[in-house]
């Protein structure tokens, strides 16, 4: 009997997978006794919801390594609550190891998350994630999918160690290497560092857009209360696992989807969250992807408006002292919504079919120099300044929390580099000219230039300066850049210089200048000058000419679109798409 409209929960009949195993036909036949073939009988999935869990794991990712240990505790707990799990990999986006880049791949995450959830009889997900693109590209595709689903967070590494010395992933390298490249580090330091800097499972331990992916997704009511801070090698986690588990079998019950919980309210308390995190730039990209699959017209300016309004308090680098696992012993992301719990709207439904506010009730600050309270904050502003001008007509994006102040308000002539093999020539000559006052700028490090907007935003810094002791500059790229980077570097240039956008002009010498207090980006060449330029500009060949490469530069859109495809676009809440089953 099909349930009536005042009946809230579903009945066996109404689940998708229903239309797989419940039927009296050739079909259903086919599919049970495949199931039989593994071993299970009826009794395993009668009536039961199917439970996918879309696991990331593989053997190249190391901050995912825990992850196929982790997926049986998700399925004892589906199991507890009556469902029945299926584990269904798909692809790990390894940040060290995948080249161009990641981003390149983070749509193609989404597409096969998607489609693995529709072409398969699964009523709820459990999506299992945490290296940088693995969290955005599970969620923009389960959202498309729209069955309920719930985020596991694969958790930070612990701190990295040398010499009784706490290592960040990412910044701490960035840090060393910058004193290798000036002669300060031996050969045996620099090889002591390499073996103490990832100790554990997990993913980085610093702010970058791992950890920041990952708290942005309970944020958004995505996750369960607290779970994107529990480190990944700490019990909490196995046990976290196995509350998703059982209760993504009641979500699908109440058919709580995440057009449920997913609104504007609800975004606007994830960028809060990121601000007062001291955020990855490259969230911005993936919030306003995640976003727009929901059906919601978020831009940029969004963040600007909402980074005026909150104080950076999590004294994590690179933005402030510690490490995540410091953050979790804190109170963790729980005890910071609490401290911000003025600016945000507690009344957003979560996965736990409980408002925001019920989640964080009972939190407490517990180490008051690693949570830090509004009255005083890291940073009195946010993470984030969006810049417009003439360089940047669409915007770019800087981090200042993470720059040398005099940086702020800066004018200087630009050294322009072509690509990133130019730079890496160049930076490394004796006799550059170069001052600590020029702006470097890269080129072509855009979504289709790079191609994959890869994290070369944080441009090295002149050997020769380096050499006299500089450790920051005025940085301008299309590029992205690493969570864990710091440095006054200008980020995601929109439109990029492979379409033609104004940092194509860009020439050595040319003054430029920044005004982060008053959100401005400027190019002082004259309009008649910059017209010419761009009249002689010549288009560079397509980087790819077959495979996914090509269709990513057929589809890819810009930075301030969020880089998804363009035919990726999500009628929110409408009926999605079922498979016809023959
Ligand atoms: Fe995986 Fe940083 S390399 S989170």
């Amino acid at each position: 009997m099909r349930r009536q409209i005042s009946d809230p929960r579903k009945h066996p009949e109404d689940l998708r997978s229903h239309r797989w195993l419940g039927l009296d036909d050739l079909r259903s036949f086919g599919h049970r006794s495949r199931l039989r073939q593994f071993g299970y009988d009826a009794v395993d999935w009668a009536g039961k919801p199917v439970i996918g869990i879309i696991n990331t794991w593989s053997e190249i990712n190391a901050c995912h390594a825990h992850l196929r240990a982790r997926a049986e505790d998700v399925k004892r707990g589906v199991l507890q609550a009556g469902g029945f799990p299926v584990e269904l990999p798909a692809m790990s986006l390894a940040e060290p190891f995948v080249k161009p880049s990641t981003m390149l791949y983070r749509n193609f995450l989404a597409m096969e998350t998607e489609e693995l959830l529709r072409s398969h009889p699964i009523d709820g997900a459990v999506l299992m994630g945490g290296c940088d693109k693995t969290t955005p590209g599970l969620i923009m595709g389960a959202i498309s999918m729209g069955i309920p689903a719930i985020y596991v967070p694969a958790g930070p590494m612990l701190r990295g160690n040398w010499r009784g010395q706490f290592l960040g992933s990412g910044s701490d390298v960035w840090k060393y290497w910058t004193e290798r490249r000036a002669g300060n580090i031996s050969e045996k330091e620099w090889s002591e560092i390499e073996g103490g800097i990832a100790r554990s499972f997990g993913t980085c331990m610093v702010m970058g857009t791992a950890a920041t992916m990952m708290a942005i997704t309970e944020a958004l009511g995505l996750a369960l209360p607290g779970a994107s801070s529990i480190p990944a090698a700490d019990a909490n986690h196995p046990r976290m696992c196995g509350a998703a588990g059982r209760r993504i079998v009641d979500m699908v019950w109440e058919d709580l989807t995440p057009a449920r919980i997913l609104t504007s309210a609800a975004f606007d308390n994830a960028i809060k969250v990121h601000m007062a995190m001291g955020g990855s730039t490259n969230a911005i990209i993936h919030v306003i992807a995640m976003a727009r699959r929901a059906g919601l017209s978020l831009d940029m300016q969004r963040f600007d408006e909402l980074s005026r309004q909150i104080p950076v308090l999590a004294n994590v680098r690179p933005s402030g002292k510690y490490l995540m696992e410091d953050f979790f012993y804190a109170g963790g992301l729980r005890a910071l919504m609490l401290a911000l719990e003025e600016k945000l709207d507690l009344s957003c439904m979560t996965v736990t079919g409980q408002p925001l506010g019920e989640n964080i009730a009972g939190a407490h600050i517990h180490l008051p120099d690693v949570i830090h309270s509004p009255d005083d904050p890291i940073y009195p502003e946010g993470a984030t300044a969006v810049l417009t001008g003439n360089l940047a007509p669409r915007g770019c994006v800087m981090k200042p929390a993470a720059a040398d102040q005099r940086f702020l308000h800066h004018r200087g002539r630009a050294l322009a580099f072509e690509d990133y093999n130019h730079m890496a020539r160049e930076v490394e000559r004796d006799d550059l000219e170069v001052t600590p006052d020029h702006v470097l700028v890269l080129k072509n490090a855009g979504p289709k230039g790079g191609p994959g907007m890869p994290e070369w935003g944080m441009l090295p810094i002149p050997k020769k300066l380096v050499k006299a002791g500089v450790r920051d500059m005025v940085r301008i790229s299309d590029g992205r850049m690493s969570g864990t980077s710091y440095g006054a570097c200008i980020l995601h240039v929109a439109p990029e210089s492979f379409v033609g956008g104004p940092l194509a002009l860009v020439a050595t010498g040319d003054e430029i200048e920044i005004d982060v207090a008053a959100r401005r980006i400027h190019l002082h060449v004259s309009d008649e000058e910059l017209a010419r330029r761009h009249a002689a500009w010549q288009p560079p060949p397509p980087r790819y000419e077959r495979g996914y490469g090509a269709m990513f530069s057929a589809h890819i859109g810009q930075a301030d679109d969020g880089c998804d495809f363009d035919y990726l676009e999500t009628e929110f809440g409408a009926p999605v798409d079922e498979p016809a089953i023959y």
